[in-house]
Order: structure tokens, then C-alpha cells, then sequence
């Protein structure tokens, strides 16, 4: 299963952390947000991963930041039945402690509204935080980053996911 990974990012953090994700993944392509046809990359991918920051604190909608905000309306309209997707959110577990990733959630549930079978939810455990909108259930919708105040684990959380999402990506 090969992966298109999709990144938006404002200061450079999250552009770094696909680029290390592109590295771990056999055969993946990566792709800024700011520079494809979106709808065509999108449908085209075998699988996907959409990475992005939180920058609109406390905000309902369009909570990135970045380009992700011109796209999330269209997205639950895209044909994505079954395709496996992922998503990736940068954010600052002590300023935003309240807010933490809040823009993976909004990625997430307009993916899951297209047809696309989420996979590479992560347990909350390992992370210090008071809210955040992307813990669905008991599980982060995806895979939290936090280089302002954590860089020293991203390695090990970037390699521990990258097995899960393959893992999760080739089984039906
Ligand atoms: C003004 C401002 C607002 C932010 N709001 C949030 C937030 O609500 N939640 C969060 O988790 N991180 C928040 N952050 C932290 C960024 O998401 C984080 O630094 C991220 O790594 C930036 O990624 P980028 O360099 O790819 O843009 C904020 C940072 C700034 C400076």
C-alpha cells in the first residue's frame, strides 16, 4: 500500500514531520497542499495521509491555519469510498493545552463524511494535555506532534505509527 502524504504548514513543522513520515513509508509520495490540483491528488491515492497544524485557537471551523481551511468544506463531497487515510496534527500541548491538535478532528470527520476508512488512531496516554476536539472515544483521530515542547519523542512516535498505519492501510 502506498501512501500520498498531504501537508499544509505555516512555520515549517509540519512540513518537516511529513518529510520524516515520507522517509519511514516504502514507495510514498509527498505532496504540498499548496501546490497540487487537490481533488485529482486526493482521488488518485491508493492511500493517504493529511498532516496538518492548528493555528485558529479555540475555533469551530476552519481550525488550521493554513490552505487545509479553503479545501475542508469540498472535502466530504470528494469520492474516497474505502480508501484508507490518516491524518497528522501539529500542536502545543502547553500554550494550547486547552486546544491541543483541535484541527486534526475537523480533517478527519470531513475525510470520514467523503467514504474514507480512518485508520491510525492513537491512544491518548502518552500525551499531556487538558482538551482537545480530536479525542474521539478514548483515542486521538490521529497522530499527534508536538515539537514545541516534545521534539525528543517524535522520532519513536512517527516509527511506532508508520508500522500501525501500514499494518491498518493493508488489512481489509
Ligand atoms: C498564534 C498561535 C496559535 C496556535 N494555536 C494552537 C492551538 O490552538 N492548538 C495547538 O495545539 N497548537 C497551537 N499552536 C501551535 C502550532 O500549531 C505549532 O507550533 C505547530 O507545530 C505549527 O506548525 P507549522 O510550523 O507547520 O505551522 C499555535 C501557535 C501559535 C503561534
Amino acid at each position: 500500500m502506498r501512501f500520498t502524504i498531504i501537508y499544509a504548514s505555516a512555520t515549517g513543522h509540519t512540513e518537516d514531520i511529513a518529510e520524516r513520515l515520507n522517509r519511514l513509508l516504502p514507495g510514498s509520495e509527498l505532496k504540498n497542499l499548496d501546490r497540487i490540483d487537490f481533488t485529482k491528488e486526493i482521488e488518485k491515492a491508493e492511500a493517504l495521509i493529511c498532516c496538518t497544524p492548528t493555528w485558529n485557537t479555540a475555533s469551530d471551523v476552519k481550525r488550521s491555519g493554513t490552505t487545509w481551511d479553503d479545501h475542508i468544506d469540498n472535502i466530504p463531497h470528494l469520492e474516497l469510498k474505502d480508501k484508507p487515510i490518516a491524518i497528522v496534527g501539529l500542536g502545543d500541548s502547553a500554550a494550547f493545552s486547552k486546544y491541543f491538535c483541535d484541527a486534526m478532528e475537523e480533517l478527519y470527520r470531513s475525510f470520514e463524511s467523503a467514504g474514507g476508512r480512518m485508520i491510525g488512531h492513537v491512544s491518548i496516554e502518552q500525551y499531556i494535555f487538558d482538551k482537545s476536539k480530536s479525542v474521539i472515544g478514548e483515542m486521538f483521530c490521529g497522530l499527534p506532534i508536538d515539537e514545541d515542547n516534545e521534539s525528543e519523542k517524535t522520532d519513536d512516535r512517527l516509527q511506532a505509527w508508520a508500522r500501525i498505519i501500514l499494518e491498518e492501510a493493508s488489512s481489509t
